[in-house]
This record gives structure tokens, sequence and C-alpha cells, in this order.
């Protein structure tokens, strides 16, 4: 469900050496069905050609053509139909509530079909009764590539830090700001830097959602959900970004030997509650949260273990491609059936 930029990267490591490896570990792994929003769909149980499907989607074309079978008018009657084992949700966020994707999985999970997604919405708004629903079926419901892209994040926790409780949690989590603040510490203007930033293809199509801290706080709450198994709505948690803030600010930091960062915070309470914030912080250079170059740095503080930092140098598709990749190997491998996470 989805086939943008991750989901055509997903493809191609399929077509390569990661579907090599994937074949060589015994498995024949064939996409039956794809959904997009404006370049059609199709289900082929044979198998649909994925380079092709690229081909079109690139030119601007329709998927609709390689269809088999009865038409299919819209994404749910797809994923209720497609002859499938596992679903990819990798359709775009939307930062308020998290729709469509949460009844993509649903659908899904009902059909008593494995998930694995890269979209942050179902997990921060609604992960533990979509990790319910998935228990039920006796099916998987993963989600590494949700927050840092390809660096293991959710899996560092459960599957190295098995039983350590995770108090709290610090983190710069989106790149675009990141290299924003950046730019505007060597003096680059504040549109220039956004220009700059939108050229790398690093920001969303709405830079608003950047700016103002949704993605950041969005992140937060799928953490916090995963991590604290606390339930919080990004829009209930107080959340500035960096639009508005004044460059000069952010040059005499830097004159200090300081620098500031959007940084989201997370502290656990009691009772499965959390307390979440997001906004821009001054932080000393020595702080790990404030090194750099990098897309992304998150610290996990725990009770017995102290603090853990995790650090994504440059995050992106590729990375991306590979989280749905590692889900993927996991599920195959059983995880998802016998362990369904929480
Ligand atoms: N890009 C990254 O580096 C990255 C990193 C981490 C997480 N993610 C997450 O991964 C997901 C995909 O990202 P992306 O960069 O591939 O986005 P993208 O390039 O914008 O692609 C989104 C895809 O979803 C399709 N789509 C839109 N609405 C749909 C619907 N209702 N049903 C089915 N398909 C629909 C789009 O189709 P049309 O183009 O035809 O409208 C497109 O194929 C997002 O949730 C994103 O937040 C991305």
């Amino acid at each position: 469900v989805g086939f943008g930029s991750v989901g055509r990267r997903f493809s191609e490591l399929l077509g390569g050496a990661y579907g090599r490896r994937l074949r060589s570990a015994g498995w024949r792994v064939s996409v039956t069905a794809i959904a997009t929003g404006r370049h059609g769909m199709a289900i082929d149980p044979r198998g649909l050609p994925l380079a092709r499907c690229r081909r079109l989607v690139e030119a601007g074309g329709s998927l609709t053509s390689l269809h088999q079978g009865p038409p299919v008018s819209h994404t749910l009657e797809l994923v209720r139909r497609a002859p499938a084992d596992v679903v990819l949700e990798i359709s775009p966020l939307e930062p308020r509530s998290g729709q469509p994707a949460i009844r993509h999985v649903r659908a899904a999970l009902e059909r008593g079909l494995s998930v694995i997604t890269a979209n942050k919405g179902p997990v921060a708004f609604a992960r533990a009764r979509l990790l319910a629903l998935a228990r039920r079926r006796g099916v998987g419901f993963l989600h590494e590539g949700a927050v840092m892209d390809g660096i293991p994040v959710f899996n560092l926790v459960e599957r190295c830090l098995p039983g350590a409780r995770v108090t709290g949690f610090r983190g710069v989590l989106n790149a675009t700001t990141t290299r924003i603040l950046a730019c505007l510490e060597a003096g680059v203007g504040a549109e220039q830097a956004l220009r700059e930033v939108q050229a790398a293809g690093i920001a969303e199509a709405d830079p608003g959602f950047d700016l103002d801290g949704w993605d950041a706080a969005v992140k937060a709450c799928a953490l916090a959900a995963a991590l604290l198994g606390a339930r919080v709505r990004p829009d209930a948690i107080p959340r500035r970004g960096i639009r508005g803030l004044d460059p000069e600010r952010v040059v005499a930091a830097r004159r200090r030997g300081r620098r500031i960062r959007l940084v989201a915070e997370a502290r656990r309470r009691e009772r499965g509650r959390a307390e979440l914030r997001v906004g821009p912080r001054e932080l000393p250079l020595d702080d790990v949260l404030a090194s750099a170059p990098s897309d992304g740095v998150l610290v996990l503080e725990t009770d017995l273990v102290g603090d853990v930092a995790i650090w994504q140098g440059r995050g992106g598709v590729d990375q991306t491609a590979y989280a749905l990749f590692s889900d993927l190997m996991a599920l195959l491998a059983g995880d998802g059936r016998r362990f369904p996470r929480g």
C-alpha cells in the first residue's frame, strides 16, 4: 500500500542482492498487489512485474493496465482481496489522525495478514490496539522504519535490552530541521536553508510539517507507544518548531560554543502515562544530541543500563527500504507469528 520513493526502492531491493539473500534463505517473495493514490492499483496473483511497475509510475502512468481479475476501486478493497501473506503499509503520514493508514493496517490484520509499516501514523495513534489485534490473529505487526529509518530503534530495545525499563528518552528526530539549523549556523538565511534542504529531497512536501515540529511530535508519540507503553496523541503534547526562530540566536549560540536543535523529550509517568514535549533547545557541544552532521540521535534512559545512545549519519529512502526488508526477514524467521511485539 503505497508505491512512492520507499515502496519503489524496496521493490528494487527485491529484484537485486537483497532478493537473492531471501532466496538463498529459502524464501520466494513476490508482490501480488500494489495500491497507490493517483497511479492506479493492480492485483496479479502470479506476481507483478516490478521493474515495469516502477517505469509506469515514474512516467506518471497507471498500474491499472496490469490488473488481473474483477476491477478494484479503492485501497481498502485491495487490502481485503489481495492474495498475500504480508501487507506493507507505506502510504503518506497524516499527522493529525494517522488515517487512512490505520484502516489499511486493521483491514489486513483482521484478514490474518501480517503488516510491516514505515508509516508513523499507525504506530503513534494505534500501536497497542493494532498489536492486540495482530496477537489475536497470530500474525505480526512490525514497524522498524517508522522512526530513524533503518536504524534499529525498536529492535534495539526489544532484542538487546529485554526486560530493561526505558524510563524516558531525548532525541533529535527530524532531519529537515537539523539540516536547516546547521545552515543557519553557517550564516545561510532561513529561506535559502529551506530551499537547500528541499533540493536535497529531505523536507516533506508541506514544510510546515517539519518546521512546526509535527514530524518530531508524531515520532516521539510512536516511540512513547512502543518504549514507554504510553498512548499520547501528537496534537496533545506541547510542541514548538523552528519556524520564526531568529537566525541570529542560532549564530550567537554557536559563537558561545553551543548549538540549537529541535529536541523531543519524554519521561515515563505512572499508570501507562508519559510526559512528552517537542521544542528548540540550546545544547552544549558535548551533548550527544548536538553531534553533527547527523540526521538523528536518540538517547534512551533506562533503569539499570543507564543511557543508551543511537546515532544516524544520513537517513533516507535506502535505509527505510532496508527497515522493511529487515522486518520481512524477522517475520519470515517466525518472529512475528511466534513472538508478537509489545
Ligand atoms: N522517504 C523516507 O525516507 C521515509 C523515511 C521513514 C519513513 N517514511 C514513511 O514511509 C511512508 C512512505 O514514504 P515515501 O517517501 O515513499 O512517500 P511518497 O513518495 O509520498 O509515496 C507515498 C505513496 O503512497 C501512495 N498513496 C497515497 N495515498 C494512498 C492511499 N490512500 N492508498 C494507497 N496508496 C496511497 C502514493 O500514491 P500516489 O503517488 O499515486 O499518490 C505513493 O505511491 C510514509 O508514511 C513516510 O512517512 C519515509
